[in-house]
């Protein structure tokens, strides 16, 4: 992994055992839950210094996390929960958090439990992560529970915060939040209805607030007020890992200032592989709109200049395609699976979802029609904005970036049978 400055999520990577609590601790770690053990300060004081400084979630969709601790009302029992679900194609941020700096997500987690007021937090993790990532994390909370850093009325402080690990059964679903805190539970993962919304009536019908990996490690830094913090733009503030995969020399999570040149992440990861042209790039996550190279190397990577040139920052994922990638078989493969991952409850998502694979798996078979396109056009309008929850628009999002962007190529496809790529 190419190390940076900046740092703030893998700041211990330098140390030879950076998962360690020593590491952790050569790094500041744990200085700001000390000085919360010994001050108790109250808890609205730091909800407003997350505000302040501008953090957004990691997860997904941005949402301030000053504003949504803010929604937790006081009452005795509520929880803190962090979705380690990572399941975006793409994204591999959250476990390189969790196999080498854990104590930054842990001590993030007992901050943001008593800033919410919660006694007790979860962290669910992806079946897949069952190895060394859960390993790691594991054996990071039992030295912090051994180091009296959790557990009741820790240090004599009269606060008490219990953190627990668990695992999913891999499905791509539990990492929306609702889905999360029914598998929680013990039930199927199947999104439920907002509102309510978690801070209201989250894990077991009491408040709770559901927060990113990246989102939470990154507290500690924030409050220590590390000068990683000190960067980005006004909006997208601190650093963001971004997980750059496909046709680059090097692939890796980066963690840079948010705000870097698109052109500047990927000289950083070697440039396009075997001196070929860059052709487009999903720059963050397979359910974001993906974008054509002009476009790009003019981009910063933040979240408002994604969202002016028709796309997002979503998981920080950025997936980059040479001149020889098949867009529409691009498409085809993304589409398989927001099909074979959706739940099933709503019907735009259950059958339209089908009907995307099924329609995009004809015409890469040589076998498209005319109207095809139609369908392409029509159905994810009828998907976005019309379902339970935002799987649908994860759908649609590919389908109508692919289409603003590299139409040529679907009707290429529909009149010759075959792509106008030629196989690398
Ligand atoms: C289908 C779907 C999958 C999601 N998967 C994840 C995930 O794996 N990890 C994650 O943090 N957020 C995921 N989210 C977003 C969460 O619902 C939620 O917004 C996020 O965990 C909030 O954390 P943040 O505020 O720190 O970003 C997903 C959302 C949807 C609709
Ligand atoms: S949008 Fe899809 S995944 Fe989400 S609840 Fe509806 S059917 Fe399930």
């Amino acid at each position: 992994m190419i190390q940076h400055h900046n740092q703030m999520c893998f700041a211990t990577l330098e140390h030879p055992e950076p998962w360690s609590l020593k590491a952790y601790e050569s790094v500041g770690g744990y200085r700001v839950w000390k000085k919360i053990l010994a001050k108790r300060p109250p808890r609205r004081d730091l909800i407003e210094q997350i505000k302040s400084s501008g953090l957004r979630g990691r997860g997904g969709a941005g949402f301030p996390t000053g504003v949504k601790w803010g929604f937790m009302p006081d009452c005795d029992e509520s929880y803190l929960v962090c979705n380690a679900d990572e399941s975006e194609p793409g994204t591999c941020k959250d476990r390189d958090i969790l196999r080498f700096n854990p104590h930054a997500l842990i001590e993030g987690m007992a901050i943001a439990c008593y800033a919410i007021g919660a006694g007790t937090g979860y962290a669910y993790l992806r079946e897949e992560f069952g190895d060394e990532p859960y390993r790691r994390f594991r054996e990071a909370l039992r030295e912090a529970y051994g180091n009296g850093m959790l557990g009741p009325d820790i240090q004599g402080s009269g606060i008490t915060v219990y953190l627990h690990d668990t695992l999913g059964a891999g499905a791509y679903i539990c990492g929306e939040e609702t889905a999360l805190l029914e598998s929680l539970e013990g039930k199927k993962g199947f999104p439920r209805f907002k509102p309510p919304f978690p801070a209201n009536y989250g894990l077991w019908g009491r408040p709770t607030t559901v927060n990113n990996v990246e989102t939470l490690a990154l507290v500690p830094g924030i409050l220590r007020e590390e000068p990683g913090w000190q960067v980005g733009t006004e909006k997208s503030r601190g650093t963001r890992c971004f997980s750059v995969s496909g046709h680059v020399s090097r692939p890796g999570n980066h963690e840079l200032p948010l705000g870097i040149p698109f052109a500047d992440l990927l000289e950083l990861c070697g440039g396009v592989w075997k001196n070929r042209e860059l052709k487009a790039v999903i720059p963050g996550g397979s359910s974001v709109p993906v974008l054509p190279a002009k476009t790009m190397m003019e981009l910063d990577m933040d979240f408002e200049s994604l969202a002016e040139a028709g796309s997002l920052l979503g998981s920080g994922a950025v997936v980059v395609m040479d001149e020889t990638t098949d867009m529409v078989r691009v498409l085809q493969r993304i589409s398989r699976f927001y099909f074979q991952e959706s739940c099933g409850q709503c019907t735009p998502c259950r059958e339209g979802t089908g009907w995307l694979y099924r329609v995009l798996t004809r015409i890469v078979e040589g076998r498209g029609e005319e109207q095809d396109l139609e369908i392409l056009e029509k159905v994810p309008g009828r998907i976005e904005g019309h379902t339970i929850c935002a799987l649908g628009d994860a759908a649609a999002w590919p389908v109508q970036g692919m289409l603003r962007h590299f139409r040529d190529e679907f009707e290429h496809y529909i009149r010759y049978g075959k792509s106008p790529v030629s196989p690398a």
